[in-house]
C-alpha cells in the first residue's frame, strides 16, 4: 500500500529589515507572497501536481508583524474538489526576546492544478480521518459556494 502524502506545512522565516514598510513593520505584500508560497507548498505536497492560485479570500492585517519577529505559516489543506482544493493558513508570530506569540492572520487560498496542456486537471479525492477534517471540509465548502456565487459572471475586463 502506497503511504499517504502529507496535507499540512508549517514555514517559518525571521522578519529582517529588508520586508519593512516605511513605518519600519512588515510590508503587507511581503506576507501575501509568503502565504502564496506556503499554500503552493501544502498543496504541491498533498498532490505532487502543479499548481497556480486561483484566489486569495481577504486577509485582514489586524496586527502589525515586527522585524525581529519570527513568523509561522501552519498550513492545512481543508478541501479538494475536483480540479481545485482549498488551502487554510494561520499566521503566527513569536517575539524571541520575551516568548510571546500572537496570532495575526488566518487566510483561505485556492490553487487549481494544471497539466502539461495549461488545463485543470483532478487532484487526489481528500479522505476526511476525523471530526476536525470533516469540519474544515464543511466549512471550506461553504466557503467555495460563496465565492462561486460572487465571481459568478463576472468579467474581468
Ligand atoms: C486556474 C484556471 C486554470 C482555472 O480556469 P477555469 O477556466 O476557471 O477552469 P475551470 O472552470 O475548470 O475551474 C477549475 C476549478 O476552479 C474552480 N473555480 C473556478 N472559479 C471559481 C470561483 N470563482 N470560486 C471557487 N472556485 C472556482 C472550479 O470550480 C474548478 O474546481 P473543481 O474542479 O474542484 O470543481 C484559470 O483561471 C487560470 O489560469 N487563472 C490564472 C492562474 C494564475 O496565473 N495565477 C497566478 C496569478 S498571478
Amino acid at each position: 500500500m502506497s503511504k499517504e502524502r502529507g496535507r499540512t506545512v508549517e514555514m517559518s522565516e525571521i522578519m529582517v529589515p529588508q520586508m519593512a514598510n516605511l513605518l519600519g513593520n512588515v510590508h503587507g505584500g511581503w506576507l501575501l507572497g509568503f502565504l502564496d508560497r506556503t499554500a503552493y507548498v501544502c498543496g504541491a505536497r498533498y498532490c505532487g501536481l502543479n499548481l497556480v492560485t486561483l484566489s486569495v479570500d481577504q486577509v485582514f492585517f489586524k496586527e502589525p508583524i515586527y522585524v525581529g519577529e519570527l513568523l509561522t505559516c501552519y498550513a492545512t489543506v481543508n478541501y479538494v474538489g475536483k480540479t481545485s482544493m482549498e488551502i487554510g493558513i494561520r499566521v503566527t508570530t513569536e517575539n524571541l526576546k520575551t516568548g510571546q506569540i500572537r496570532h495575526t492572520n488566518t487566510c483561505y487560498i485556492t490553487m487549481v492544478a494544471i497539466g502539461d496542456d495549461q488545463k485543470p486537471i483532478p487532484i487526489p479525492a481528500l479522505t476526511l480521518r476525523n471530526e476536525d477534517e470533516k469540519r474544515r471540509f464543511q466549512e471550506a465548502l461553504i466557503r467555495r459556494q460563496m465565492r462561486l456565487a460572487l465571481y459568478k459572471d463576472k468579467d474581468p475586463s
